[in-house]
């Protein structure tokens, strides 16, 4: 015979849910996409650099989630991932039912620095998602847990504004615009702030500019890039960030190397340059 307590108790079990093999933690992950249709501006290096910098500087513990199918993070890393860690691809947990993005992240040889590796079938992916209903919101739920274990998680975005950026924006709380100081910086800006805008208003609504980043600026065209700035600064309400990372070939060599900029040029300006964004960062998110 069922008694009412026992009835009480069949109730209170949700049997839709199944129990999630991660444990939740205690962490509110501030969550950053860094994003640009633009190829070529310093996305990655930017989201590898940054994420190193606040994991080495201000011990934060760092996931960098590449939504590029170049996979161009992992190859940034490369020196510092073990071989042989299992895990699932990233496609697979983007086009899963439930997907857990912890199911696809690895953990480099650098301590509390996480990366999800490339994985060259997002290209079909982001194909994939255009039939798919509620395919905005796909990688916000699948940081569910994620965003309870990290201080920061860094999204890379691909060149483009497909679905997977459009994921990336809906799972932010905060965007960074790499944008290179060149009469080509204003290609396409409008595009941008439309998809920002329309982003904002539909589908997050708690999305914030963290600030548009100048990168690979030669400080011999002060002409230029006064022009680029004064522009810049109009149609992003001045949220520019005040570091700025200069032309290094260090930053270049140090992606090639697979390694962050910190391991491979300590005293490089483009070392010194991601430190300072990341001061900068720390400050404006108040953390
Ligand atoms: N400040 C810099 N000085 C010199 N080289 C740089 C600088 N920033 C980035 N680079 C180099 O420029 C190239 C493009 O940078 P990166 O891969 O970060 O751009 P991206 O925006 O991610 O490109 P994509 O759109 O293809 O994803 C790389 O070879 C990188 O090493
Ligand atoms: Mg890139």
């Amino acid at each position: 015979m069922i008694t009412e307590k026992l009835k009480e108790l069949i109730a209170s079990v949700d049997i839709t849910k199944t129990p999630s093999k991660y444990a939740t933690g205690n962490k509110k992950a501030a969550i950053i996409a860094v994003c640009s249709q633009k190829g070529g501006v310093g996305k990655t290096t930017t989201a590898v650099n940054l994420g190193a910098a606040l994991n080495q500087f201000h011990q934060k513990k760092v996931l960098i989630i590449d939504m590029d199918p170049q996979g161009h993070v992992e190859k940034s890393l490369s020196s510092v991932i073990p071989t042989g860690v299992e895990y699932a691809p990233l496609s697979s947990v983007i086009t899963a039912k439930k997907g857990n993005i912890l199911d696809a992240v690895i953990k480099t040889e650098i301590e509390d620095l996480h990366i999800t590796p490339g994985d060259k079938s997002l290209y079909e992916t982001e194909g994939a998602l255009a039939g798919k209903i509620g395919r905005e919101q796909i990688l916000s739920n699948a940081l569910s847990t994620a965003k309870t274990l990290y201080d920061f998680i860094i999204l890379d975005s691909p060149p483009n504004l497909g679905n997977l950026t459009i994921n990336s924006l809906c799972a932010a709380h905060h965007v960074l615009v790499p944008c290179e100081m060149s009469v080509l910086a204003f290609e396409g800006v409008t595009d941008l702030l439309d998809t920002l805008e329309t982003v904002n208003e539909r589908l997050n609504t708690t999305l914030k500019m963290l600030g548009v980043l100048f990168t690979r600026v030669d400080g011999r065209n002060l002409t230029m890039n006064q022009l680029v700035e004064e522009n810049l600064k109009n149609y992003f309400k001045g949220n520019i960030f005040k570091s700025r990372i200069t032309v290094n070939t260090d930053l270049n060599k140090a992606q090639l190397e697979g390694r962050p900029v910190f391991q491979f040029a300590p005293s490089s300006s483009g070392s010194i340059n991601y430190s300072a964004l990341a001061e900068e960062v720390i400050k404006k998110l108040k953390r």
